[in-house]
């Protein structure tokens, strides 16, 4: 995907109903997620990356940027045991749709997306075109983040400042 212009970001930031600057969104570059990128990163890379694609295939793409950026709102450290009851992939859907649920109003569509981001690992399943989306897009940003390719992607500067 090439660098980000500047009526995509625009377009993007619009979405987001000013999401971006919340203590509980900022709390998640204090977080790590997957090795070497926090928690703020990720999403908001989902976040990009679904409304691109929702955008091209017609999809609702508000929906998309702002689930995309929830969906991994859980909060605490994910390497701390005692943080959560149980197995952190089938729990951190549930206190994302929480603290998300807290932060702002989401569309039925909306919690869907970030319960259901997860699966096939957890049991929710994505009830929408938008929340496959969000699905698909979680697990490629997932995989360039694991494999070292989003520390190179230009992209990055603009998405993670
Ligand atoms: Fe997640
Ligand atoms: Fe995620």
């Amino acid at each position: 995907m090439r660098l980000i212009s500047f009526s995509d970001w625009n377009a993007f930031i619009g979405c987001l109903d000013g999401l971006l600057d919340t203590p509980q969104v900022q709390t998640m570059r204090s977080l790590p997620h997957h090795p070497g990128v926090n928690c703020y990163e990720h999403s908001v890379f989902v976040a990009y990356v679904a409304f691109r694609l929702a955008r091209r295939w017609g999809l609702d793409h508000r929906a998309c940027a702002r689930g995309g950026l929830l969906h991994d709102l859980y909060l605490y450290d994910c390497r701390d045991r005692t943080a959560h009851p149980g197995n952190q992939c089938l729990d951190h859907p549930v206190f994302a749709l929480r603290n998300a649920s807290e932060l702002t109003d989401l569309s039925k569509l909306e919690r869907n997306i970030i319960l259901a981001h997860m699966w096939p690992l957890a049991l929710h399943l994505p009830r929408s075109r938008e929340a496959w989306v969000v699905s698909l897009a979680d697990k490629l940003c997932a995989t360039a983040e694991v494999m070292g390719i989003w520390k190179r992607l230009k992209m990055r500067a603009v998405l993670a400042a």
